[in-house]
């Protein structure tokens, strides 16, 4: 860790990505010891709060699991809140950023961090008022970066323009894109399962894959997120980022080395392989409250923060198709939703029928593979298997070779957020997007955004609560050999 100091100003303080995620994994970075001694971390936003108020709101999310059992660790956190402080002022305002540099103490001599956690419509404003304020510094030595959130941009040409612009005021070593399912463990440990374990590689195509389905789905609502989430919809928010690069690293070919540009390299060919999807491989949805004798969930228009008139889409369901010779004819569907019955996120890679199975042509029903990979809640990878069933006669049924992180592993498992602010700070850019990996991504989903938001695709009402959103999304997925995951049920089975 370099001696300098460093300044962290997270714009967007008040917000929820930076109570939820940013503070609480800098506090995790400061009691882990990974913060040099001397920083300082200036929280920046419009709202108007007292510096009491801004401690006592995130304060509410830091947690002491790096600390020694027993140890309620409020001498770090009141030592943490010490180097925090809350600064109002305008976005796009040079004299304010000013301001705050002044009251914060920021000095070109030192390291700075800009985080970006505002929507994307307010990236470029903030960034050509922090060069106003002069506050741009060099890519080394001491260094100035800054991160950005996604979705970075609304479209192809949106996101090239906003490249373009974010280009003119910091260098392309200084800008990490930031996708945090890239820095979650699971979601990591897909490289290490599908390349340093010999017996997937071989199997790993359309001759023993017959489907793959990547489900995002949260049972929460937008939490007084609309300002945001109302200009994005579901598919920019999670599908074109997120869920993407995971399809990327579950159909990319092997790099030829480990390091960021190999990896990338192969995202970026596997991105350019995907047709993109059409309106009639899409089934849109908004989610509506529900009332019931115990209680009244509310809709997402109710939320006061959405337009009462709002057609941002709440759920997305898509079949993708990766043309190249190992996936041709294999679909990939993706579904994404909030307002839903459980909180999940999963991989299934589904394999095909044993070919003339003995046991299905002596009169039984054998049930296939699965690979399925769990990156939250649960962190888990499980293979579904056929096996006998212990007894007198032939019986088989479906039982599961399970690899629990909670079980497998002692270790903590960290916040994605923790390991990819430490990469930025230590400037290491494996697990953030390139340039043309985002142009790529966007490639993808410009198409159909364009025929959504010209009416083409309508989201239907599907209830705040409900296990598998729009009923189109069922018939959708039955089109391709799916059957929807019920995660509430095998919630409930566990
Ligand atoms: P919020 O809606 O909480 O917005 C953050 C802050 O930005 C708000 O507190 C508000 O501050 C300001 N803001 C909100 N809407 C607007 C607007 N229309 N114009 C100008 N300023 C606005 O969103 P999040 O914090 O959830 O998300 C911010 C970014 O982080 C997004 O790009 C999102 O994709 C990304 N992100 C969020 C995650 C999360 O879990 N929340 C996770 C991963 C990424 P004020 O009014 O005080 O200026
Ligand atoms: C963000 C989205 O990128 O990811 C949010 O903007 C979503 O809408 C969040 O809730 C989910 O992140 P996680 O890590 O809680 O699954």
């Amino acid at each position: 860790m370099s001696d300098s100091k460093l300044n962290i100003v997270v714009i967007g303080a008040s917000g929820h990505l930076a109570r939820t995620k940013i503070y609480p994994a800098l506090f995790s970075l400061y009691c882990q010891g990974f913060l040099p001694d001397d920083f300082y971390i200036a929280g920046y936003a419009r709202s108007s709060m007292t510096q009491a108020t801004f401690r006592e709101r995130i304060t509410e999310k830091l947690t002491c699991r790096y600390s020694p059992e027993g140890d309620d660790c409020s001498h770090n956190m009141e030592a943490f809140l010490g180097r925090c402080c809350y600064h109002a002022g305008q976005y796009d305002s040079g004299a304010d950023f000013s301001a705050m540099a002044n009251e914060a103490g920021l000095s070109p001599k030192d390291n700075t961090l800009f985080y970006l956690a505002v929507p994307p419509s307010v990236f470029y404003p903030v960034a050509e008022a922090i060069q106003d304020a002069g506050l741009v510094g060099h890519a080394e030595d001491p260094w100035t970066r800054i991160v950005i959130e996604k979705p970075f941009g609304r479209d192809r040409v949106s996101s090239d323009e906003l490249t373009e612009l974010m280009g003119q005021v910091f260098s392309e070593t200084q800008v990490f894109r930031i996708d945090h399912y890239l820095g979650k463990e699971v979601i990591q440990n897909l490289v290490v399962l599908r390349f340093a374990n010999l017996i997937f590689e071989p199997i790993w195509n359309r001759d023993y894959i017959e489907s793959v389905q990547i489900t995002w789905q949260e049972n929460k609502s937008i939490e007084g997120r609309g300002g945001y989430f109302d200009e994005v919809g579901i598919i920019r928010d999670v599908m074109q980022n997120h869920l993407l690069q995971i399809l990327a690293l579950v159909a990319m070919e092997p790099p030829s080395r480990l390091g960021a540009t190999h990896i990338q390299d192969e995202k970026v060919r596997v991105l350019k392989c995907i047709s993109p999807p059409g309106v009639d491989e899409v089934v849109t949805g908004q989610f509506v409250g529900t009332t019931s004798d115990k209680y009244t969930v509310m809709g997402y228009k109710d939320d006061p923060t959405v337009p009462d008139d709002s057609n941002t889409p709440t759920y997305a369901a898509t079949v993708m198709h990766v043309v190249n010779r190992r996936w041709d004819g294999v679909p990939f569907l993706m579904i994404a939703g909030k307002g839903m019955d459980a909180s999940a996120n999963e991989i299934r890679i589904q394999f095909r029928d044993v070919p003339a199975n003995m046991f299905r042509l002596a009169g039984e029903n054998p049930s296939r593979n699965a690979l399925v990979i769990n990156v939250q809640p649960d962190a888990s990878i499980y293979f579904e298997i056929v096996a006998k069933v212990p007894g007198v006669g032939m019986k088989l049924d479906s039982r599961l070779l399970d690899l629990r992180y909670a079980s497998a592993f002692n270790e903590i498992i960290p916040d994605a957020y923790e390991d990819l602010l430490l990469d930025v700070i230590n400037g290491e850019k494996s697990l953030f997007i390139r340039e043309d990996e985002l142009a790529a991504s966007w490639d993808v989903f410009t198409p159909l955004l364009k025929e959504i938001e010209a009416g083409g695709v309508s989201p239907v009402d599907y209830p705040f609560g409900s296990k598998s959103g729009p009923e189109a999304a069922a018939a959708l997925a039955e089109r391709h050999g799916m059957t929807l995951t019920d995660f509430q049920a095998s919630k409930d089975a566990t």
